[in-house]
Parts: C-alpha cells; structure tokens; sequence
C-alpha cells in the first residue's frame, strides 16, 4: 500500500490517498483537494485523470493489452461470439448454457422496433449521413419506450438495455436501406446477431438473402473488437449524461455523437476515405510528409492513441481479418496493399516510432468494413452497433455505484474579471 501523496502549495498542505486496484497505475484520490487548498487540478482531455473506478475493461496501452472482465481480447475475438461478449461485459462473466440461451433470447426478442418509429426515416434527405439519422432515432426511443425509462428501476434498465443493443442493428440497417431506396426489411429471429443484421442490410424481400459464413464471421469478429474500451470519450460522454439522471436512449445518443467525430469512431471512416486518396504505394511518402508537417492539420487517420504506445492488439486481430475476407472473397482490392505498405512504412519511421504512433482499431476495420461491402459513411454506425454494449455496460456500473453523483468538472478561469454594463448610446 503506498503511503499517502502529500501536497502543499501557499503554505496549505494536504495528505491524499493513494488507491490500488487490481491491475494498473494507482490514483491519488485529490477528492478533498479543493476544499483543504482552495486549487483545482489542471488536466484538459483528462491525459492524467481517473474518472471513476470500473471493473469492466482494463487497457495496458504500453503492453499493447486489452481485457474486457479479465479476457484478452485476442482470444475473445477468435473463440467467442458478439452476443456472449455482450453478456460477459454486462454482467461480469462469461455465461453458463442456461445464461447464454436466456440471454440470447432477451436480446433476440426485442430486434424490431415500434411501426411508427420506422415514419421518422422519412422525415430525413436520402443522403443524410446515417450517423446523423442515429443520434436521432436512438434518441427519438425515449418517445417510445416509457416502460423503460426509470434509471432507479433495476428491471426497467435491464430491459432498456436489451432494447438498446437489440435494436441498433435494426436501426442501422433501416438507415442504410433509407439512403438507397430500398424497402427495409424486418428482423429474423433465426439468423445470429451478425447474420441479422447483414440481411435486413444487404437483403432485400424479393429473394432469400444467403448469409456467407465468412462474411457472418468477420462481422462476429469486427462487433467483438470494438465493444468496450474503458473511458473513451463516447463512453465519458454516456457517463457524463447518465450522471445528470438521463434516460439511458438520451445517454446512448449522446454516445453515438460523440462517436461520430473523426478523432474517435469517425476514423475509420477517415483512414478509409485516406487510403483511397492516397490511391497507390507511390504516394504514401507524401502522406507521410503531410503528417509531420506541423503546419498541414493533416494526420494518418487509424494511426495513434491516447492510451496504446504500442500496437492496438485490435490492429493485429483486425489485420487478420482483413486479409482473411479479402483471401476469401477474392476482392483484390489495392486498398489492402496501401494500408500494409503505409503500415511498414510508418512503423520504421522515426517520427512514427518516436511519438509511438501505432495503427489502432480503426486503421483497418475499414478495409474489413469495405470487403464485407458497407459504404463508408456506414462504418462508425458499426463501431456504434458494437460499443453500445459498452457504453451500456458502463452506464449501468455508474447507476449501480452507491458513490455515483452528477460529473461537473471546474476550470481555470481566464476571462474578463468585473466589469459594470454600459447602455449602448454610450459605447464608442
Ligand atoms: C478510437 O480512446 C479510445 O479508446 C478510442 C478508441 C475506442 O475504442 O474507443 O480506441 C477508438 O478513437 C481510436 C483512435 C482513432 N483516431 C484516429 O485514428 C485519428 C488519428 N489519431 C490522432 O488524432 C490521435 O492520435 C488521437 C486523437 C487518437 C490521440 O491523440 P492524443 O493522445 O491527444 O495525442 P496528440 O494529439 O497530443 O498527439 C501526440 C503527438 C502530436 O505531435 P506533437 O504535438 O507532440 O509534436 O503525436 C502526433 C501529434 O501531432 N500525432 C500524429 C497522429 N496522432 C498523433 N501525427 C500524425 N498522425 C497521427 N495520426
């Protein structure tokens, strides 16, 4: 046990406790700090700051390690499925046959959603961005679902929970037929989660929809990959709303915005819109050029982290399942070859090697995403499909926390001190 910090600034000292968790760096809980010194801590983007204490996920960025309940993603990803990690994440274990197939059940029973729900889709332009259409309609669910919206209600989140991560892939699909005119097509009980949403996508009512198992099976892999990762700024941002007493589709569509920016999901969708800029091998030079420039805002998109200086291990699983699907499927797309040969290069790169600059899980989940045949603007509406059951698992750790209170940080006040109003015919 590491005896307590001690901080002393204008001659007012303060002893802090240093707290342990199972695995991981220790904190210095500062939460009397302001009362016994009157001083704030400073940390914009939180680079040095815990949050809150969770059991969920924990992330070694430096060891290049992730585990959701203790499992190292690399295993869960080749021997599990979505819907076990799922419960896994949410309930703290892996589950027993009886578990699996109740759970199983709870989810696949709540895929379809309200008729009039489907009437919003029509109030959007056919070439609104599908991210656009679900922090919407996820949010518009509070409209719907009154019988799940009492966050102090244990049964009631359960299944606001359940309605939640059933019900995105179906939404998401509904956003993706909506936008190529096609007529959206009801969930099927019988296919798995991945196979589900790959027909109401990709199917249409005039014929049977044939799920390719390869396909279904990167899909599996693609949801597992990105389904929790610790206090992510979605996940913050889900945190921070359910703090105020929000309902949890209100928390999730908040979720899904902060997804949405090309710093955090959006990056897939931006390192794959890179990539086909950069076209061929010849022109990664440039890029890389552009990258260091520190006048050109130009960044590798699916390169960097704020917690892994090492490699993502979901880089490596998903490297493996890109090249797998694009083996199979016999795409021989240059992409691939563009997204290795900028890998090479920028992982001998000084600049790259120096500042720890490692593909990350969004490097080439696009290229997965685009073989499996998903337009771009379709792949953070994926990564939202898959880390709702995170942001779910979160938010209901946060509820069940008897510390649990409203998140309101403090600031370093810059601005204007007083200064008395002055009625306009007499301003210069
Ligand atoms: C996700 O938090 C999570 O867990 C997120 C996520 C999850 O599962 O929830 O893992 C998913 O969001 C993955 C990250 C996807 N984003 C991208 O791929 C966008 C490109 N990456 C960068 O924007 C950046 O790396 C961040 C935002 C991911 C991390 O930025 P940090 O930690 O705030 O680091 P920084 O911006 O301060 O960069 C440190 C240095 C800077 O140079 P200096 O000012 O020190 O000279 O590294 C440079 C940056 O200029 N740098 C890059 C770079 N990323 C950082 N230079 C070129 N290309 C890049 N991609």
């Amino acid at each position: 046990m590491t005896e307590p910090a001690t901080f002393s600034v204008d001659g007012k000292t303060g002893n802090y406790p240093v707290l342990a968790g199972s695995v991981g760096p220790e904190v210095v809980d500062i939460r009397k700090l302001y009362a016994q010194t009157g001083r704030f801590t400073y940390d914009p983007g939180f680079t040095s700051t815990a949050a809150c204490e969770s059991k969920i996920t924990y992330i070694d960025g430096d060891a290049g390690i992730l585990l959701y309940r203790g499992y190292p993603i690399d295993q869960l990803a080749e021997q599990s499925s979505f819907l076990e990690v799922a419960h896994l994440l949410l309930n703290g274990n892996l589950p027993n046959p009886t578990e699996h197939a109740d759970f199983t059940r709870n989810i696949t029973r709540h895929t379809m959603i309200h008729e009039q729900l489907a009437q919003f889709y029509r109030g959007f332009r056919r070439d609104a961005h599908p991210m656009a259409i679900m922090c919407g309609i996820v949010g518009a669910m509070a409209a719907f679902y009154h019988d799940s919206t009492d966050i102090h209600d244990p049964q009631q989140r359960i299944i606001a929970s359940h309605r939640l991560i059933a019900k995105m892939p179906t939404l998401a699909a509904m956003a993706y037929k909506y936008s190529i005119g096609q007529p959206f097509l009801y969930p099927d009980n019988s296919l798995s989660f991945a196979g589900n949403f790959l027909r109401m996508t990709f199917g249409v009512p005039a014929e049977p929809y044939i799920i390719d198992p390869v396909v279904e099976d990167a899909m599996e892999k693609l949801l597992i990959l990105q389904a929790d990762h610790e206090q992510n700024a979605s996940t913050s941002t889900v945190r921070l709303a359910g703090s105020s007493g929000a309902n949890p589709f209100a928390c999730i569509s908040a979720g899904i915005a902060c997804l949405w920016g090309p710093a955090h999901g959006g990056a897939n969708e931006a390192a794959l819109n890179m990539l086909r800029e950069i076209g061929r091998p010849e022109r990664i030079p440039e890029f890389i050029a552009r990258a260091k420039n520190k006048d050109d805002p130009f960044r590798l998109m699916g390169f960097g982290h704020r917690v892994y200086k090492n490699y993502d291990p979901r880089a490596k699983v998903m490297a493996g399942v890109a090249k797998t699907i694009l083996d199979k499927l016999g795409i021989d797309d240059p992409i691939f070859d563009v997204a290795r040969e900028l890998e090479h290069i920028a992982l001998n790169d000084p600049y790259f090697i120096d500042k720890k600059l490692y593909p990350n899980v969004d490097f080439y989940s696009g290229v997965v995403m685009s073989a499996i045949g998903f337009p771009t603007s379709m792949f953070t509406v994926l990564f939202a499909i898959s880390r709702t059951v995170g942001w779910i698992a979160q938010w209901t750790e946060m509820m069940e926390d008897p510390e649990q209170k409203i998140g309101r940080p403090r600031q370093l006040y810059t601005g204007p001190t007083h200064r008395d109003y002055v009625p306009l015919n007499k301003r210069a």
